[in-house]
C-alpha cells in the first residue's frame, strides 16, 4: 500500500463537506458548540474517505473525544471489546484511536493486520508502572502463585503472565483460575476492589492510573451535598475511598450501559472527561454533572494525526513473534473466561 501525500486532499469547510458532515453534527450538537464544527468536519469528511480507499477500520476507546468517538469511530468501547473487536475484523487497517497498550493488544489479536497508532507516545501510567523483569521477580517471591496482569500492560509484560484481564472481567478472570491466591498487577485499586468481590486471596502490584488517582471520596462526598437525586458510577481505577462512595462500579462500557439501561436523570461519572460528553450527546434526558480529569495519552490522538497515520500507514505498531506469541497466549486465556451476567 503506497502512502499519500498530505496535499493531496482539500481540508476546507464547504457547502458540499457541510452536507456530507451534516448527520454527525447533528449528533454532537448537544457537546459541541456550532461554531467549533467547521474546523472538525474537513478532517472528519477527510478520514472517512480514506478509511475507504485504505480499506481500515478506526477502533475509538470510549475517552477519545466526541468528534472522534462520533465522527470517523468504526467500532467504540471499553479495552475488553477493543480487544475483542480488533480479532474480528476482516480490515486491512486497524487505527487504534486509543493508548499504546490498546493498539498492541489489537496486533497481538490479529497480527496479519496493519496496526497503526496515531501518536506512539500515547502511554498510560499504569502500563509504565511495571516490567517484565518486575512480574520475573514477584514470580520468584510467590512461587507457584498465578500472575493476572490487566491488559494496560506492555506485551512484555503480557508474555510474563498467565492471563490477562481488564475492569470489565477481571472479577471473572481471577475466579477462572480455581486456585485461592493470585497476584494481579499492575493496579492496585482494582486489585482492592476485585478482593472486595471475590473469596481469592488478592496480592496487589502498587501501580495507579494518573487520573483516577487524583478523584478523592471528599469530592463526591461534596457533589452529593449539592444534588439530592446524584447517581454516582465510578471506574475500579479510583482509589477506595471513591468507589466505597459510589453508587456503582464498572468498566467504562459497564458504566456506559447502567446509565442507558437506567436512565438516572442526573449522573456524576468518576472517570476521564470525554466520556461524560461521548454518552450526553445521545441522552437528551440524562444531565451529566462533570468532574473534569483529562487522559494526556489518550488525548494526544486527535482528528490531524489519524488523518496523518491514514495517509501515510505509519506510526505501525509492530511486535516480534515470539513476544508476541506469548503475549498473545494471556490475551486468549482471558477471551476464552465467560462474563456474568450484569444487573
Ligand atoms: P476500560 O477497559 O474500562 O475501558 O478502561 C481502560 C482504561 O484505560 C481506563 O482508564
Ligand atoms: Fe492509563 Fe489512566 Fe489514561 Fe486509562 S485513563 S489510559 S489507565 S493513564
Amino acid at each position: 500500500m503506497d502512502a499519500i501525500t498530505p496535499t493531496a486532499l482539500r481540508l476546507e469547510y464547504t457547502p458540499e463537506i457541510a452536507a456530507a458532515t451534516a448527520p454527525v453534527y447533528e449528533r454532537l450538537k448537544r457537546v459541541m458548540p456550532a461554531v467549533e464544527w467547521p474546523f472538525h468536519a474537513p478532517l472528519v469528511h477527510a478520514i472517512n474517505q480514506l478509511k475507504k480507499e485504505r480499506d481500515a477500520v478506526v477502533l475509538a476507546h470510549n475517552y477519545q473525544t466526541p468528534e472522534i468517538f462520533h465522527g470517523v469511530a468504526d467500532i467504540v468501547g471499553d479495552s475488553l471489546a477493543l480487544a475483542k473487536q480488533a480479532e474480528k475484523t476482516d480490515a486491512k487497517v486497524i487505527v487504534l484511536a486509543g493508548v499504546h497498550f490498546m493498539a498492541e493488544t489489537a496486533k497481538l489479536m490479529n497480527p496479519g493486520k496493519i496496526v497503526l497508532i496515531p501518536d506512539t507516545a500515547a502511554g498510560c501510567s499504569l502500563a509504565e508502572s511495571i516490567t517484565a523483569e518486575d512480574v520475573r521477580l514477584l514470580r520468584q517471591t510467590y512461587p507457584g502463585v498465578p500472575v493476572v496482569a490487566y491488559v494496560n500492560t506492555s506485551a512484555e509484560v503480557k508474555a510474563e503472565v498467565d492471563i490477562c484481564c481488564t475492569s470489565g472481567n477481571a472479577v471473572e478472570v481471577v475466579e477462572s483460575l480455581g486456585v485461592p491466591r493470585v497476584i494481579m498487577l499492575p493496579d492496585e485499586y482494582l486489585a482492592k476492589h476485585v478482593a472486595s468481590q471475590t473469596s481469592v486471596e488478592v496480592i496487589a502490584w502498587k501501580g495507579h492510573c494518573e487520573v483516577h488517582e487524583r478523584f478523592t471520596g471528599d469530592e463526591i462526598r461534596e457533589f452529593r451535598g449539592r444534588f439530592d437525586d446524584l447517581v454516582v458510577i465510578a471506574h475500579p481505577e479510583c482509589p477506595p475511598d471513591v468507589l466505597e462512595a459510589a453508587d456503582f462500579v464498572g468498566s467504562t462500557a459497564h458504566m456506559i450501559q447502567m446509565v442507558e439501561k437506567r436512565r438516572p436523570p442526573r449522573v456524576l461519572m468518576v472517570t476521564e472527561c470525554s466520556m461524560s460528553d461521548n454518552i450526553a450527546a445521545s441522552l437528551p434526558d440524562v444531565e451529566f454533572v462533570r468532574p473534569c480529569n483529562l487522559c494526556p495519552h489518550m488525548k494526544r490522538i486527535t482528528l490531524s494525526n489519524i488523518l496523518e497515520s491514514l495517509q501515510t500507514l505509519e506510526p505501525r505498531v509492530e511486535i516480534p513473534s515470539e513476544l508476541a506469541e506469548r503475549a498473545r497466549r494471556s490475551v486468549e486465556r482471558m477471551l476464552a473466561v465467560q462474563p456474568k451476567p450484569r444487573a
